[in-house]
């Protein structure tokens, strides 16, 4: 093994017997660092990337077990065995109980020795086995509650991780149900702020006449009906993560106010001259275009600059249809656990008409249908009429175009008749009502042949 390669281990004994000892024993297999002195090791520990140290629990300038704490506060990663010249179980269990990996006796055996390192760097490599398991998990299904496997939201998971870790703001856009609210929770689950707390103000939700309120609270007489002092959400999220839901809502004096906010990280109560600093990270989310709001002077161009800093665009599920499937075995799952009953499955063809819709609503509007379908299907299977037409959201019609809306269910309604036959053409065309050539040409336009 070249010498780079193979691992260090730092002898620290007060006696120049033992150490070179131990160095004849270990110099053939591993870098060998020596030193007579926790001052030495020190030393050497802070200059040398040490894996495995040999500490004697005697020496004459301190404590082995004193110098064991700081050397595993430096690096939790090094293994620690100590020597002892004497059979003190008393120190060895403490040394233990702080860290070390095993303690061994002088005079030494020579294969004891040897074995008892070789256990530790096993321990040693199979941690860092663990700890890249997971993280390969992580990137698999890197946060709880999300799944997707498409390429764009692969790129989305990796930027979670990354701006996770940061303060900058961020903008997340996207079309209603895209998991915009899902993504910032993700954001600020993973990152330092996660034991603090994460405060959703929905701008759509709050009247603008209660906004300055609700968010930089007020103290008590600040205005008729102040009959208290009321803390506000920004004061709540102090440490922790804002998340300024369907922001495109805000009014537009508001959003000079908080574009103040963002940059100065200061506000007042109403009512009150004392200003309050507080420490939050914001997360915006929009589900329009904010550009188009710009150009109509709706949105402030800068404020929209200062939330970008980070942009995040959530695709919508209709432009990922490989998450379909995975998104609706997930939504089964989850529903088989909540239920205790056993999870339901998807017939092929049923499958397909799913994945072939084109979810205005996204995946709030597959959720919604899964619910749905698990409550409603008697069968384990869930089949082609069972999602079609009258269970594919209905209301989400009003979102598509005449034309969309009709081929949607002439495509259920035909599929339900085909099905009903046993899929003979000749039964369908008389029950719709059509000649068998055109059942034909409205098969192959709806893609309903590849169904059978
Ligand atoms: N990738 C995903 N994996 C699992 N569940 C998801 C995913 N994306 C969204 N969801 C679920 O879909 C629902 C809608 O997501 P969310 O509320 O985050 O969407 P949104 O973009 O904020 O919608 P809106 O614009 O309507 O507020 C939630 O129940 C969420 O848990
Ligand atoms: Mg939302």
């Amino acid at each position: 093994m070249n010498k780079d390669d193979r691992s260090t281990i730092l002898v620290v004994d007060d006696e120049h017997g033992v150490r070179q000892s131990f160095n004849m024993v270990l110099k053939d297999e591993y870098n060998v660092l020596l030193a007579g002195t926790g001052e030495e090791m020190t030393e050497i520990f802070t200059k040398n990337s040490v894996d495995l140290i040999l500490l004697d629990i005697l020496l004459p300038d301190g404590n082995g077990l004193d110098l064991l704490a700081n050397l595993k506060e430096t690096d939790p990663n090094v293994e620690i065995i100590m020597v002892t010249a004497v059979n003190d179980v008393q120190a060895a269990v403490k040394a233990i109980k702080l860290g070390a990996y095993e303690y061994i006796i002088k005079p030494f055996v020579v294969d004891e020795v040897l074995t008892v390192i070789k256990r530790a760097f096993e321990k040693r490599s199979l941690k860092k086995e663990v700890a890249y398991l997971r993280n390969e998990l992580e990137r698999y299904q890197p946060f709880e509650a999300m799944v997707g496997q498409d390429k764009k939201m692969l790129e989305i998971f990796d930027l979670i991780s990354t701006i996770s870790k940061s303060d900058g703001t961020v903008l997340i856009q996207g079309e209603s149900g895209t998991g915009k609210e899902l993504v910032a929770r993700a954001i600020h689950n993973r990152g330092p702020r996660k034991n603090n707390p994460f405060v959703v103000i929905n701008c759509a939700a709050i009247p603008a006449t209660l906004m300055e309120s609700e968010i930089f609270g007020y103290n008590r007489g600040a205005f008729t009906g102040a009959s208290n002092t009321s803390i506000g959400k920004l004061e709540i999220s102090d440490k922790g993560t804002v998340f300024l839901d369907d922001i495109d809502s805000l009014d537009i004096n508001m959003q000079a106010k908080l574009l103040r906010i963002i940059q100065e990280k200061e506000f007042e109560r109403l009512g009150s001259n004392k200003i309050i600093k507080v420490d939050v990270r914001f997360v915006a989310a929009s589900n329009k275009d904010v550009n188009i709001m710009i150009s109509q002077n709706k949105f402030r161009e800068d404020l929209f600059y200062r939330l970008n800093v980070f942009p995040i665009k959530l695709p919508p599920l209709r432009a990922r249809k490989d998450d379909i499937p995975l998104l609706l075995n997930h939504f089964i799952k989850l529903n088989a656990q909540n239920s205790g009953k056993p999870p339901k499955k998807i017939s092929e063809r049923a499958m397909k008409v799913l994945i072939d819709y084109h979810w205005p609503g996204n995946v709030r509007e597959l959720q919604n249908l899964v619910e749905r379908l698990c409550t409603i299907t008697k069968d384990i299977v869930i089949r082609l009429e069972d999602v079609a037409p009258d269970n594919v959201n209905k209301t989400d019609i009003k979102d598509m175009t005449l034309k969309e809306a009709v081929s949607l269910f002439e495509k259920g309604y035909i599929s339900e008749t085909l099905e009903s036959v046993s899929w003979n053409r000749k039964k369908t065309a008389d029950k719709l009502g059509i000649h068998r050539n055109t059942l034909l040409a409205k098969t192959t336009e709806l893609g309903l042949n590849s169904l059978k």
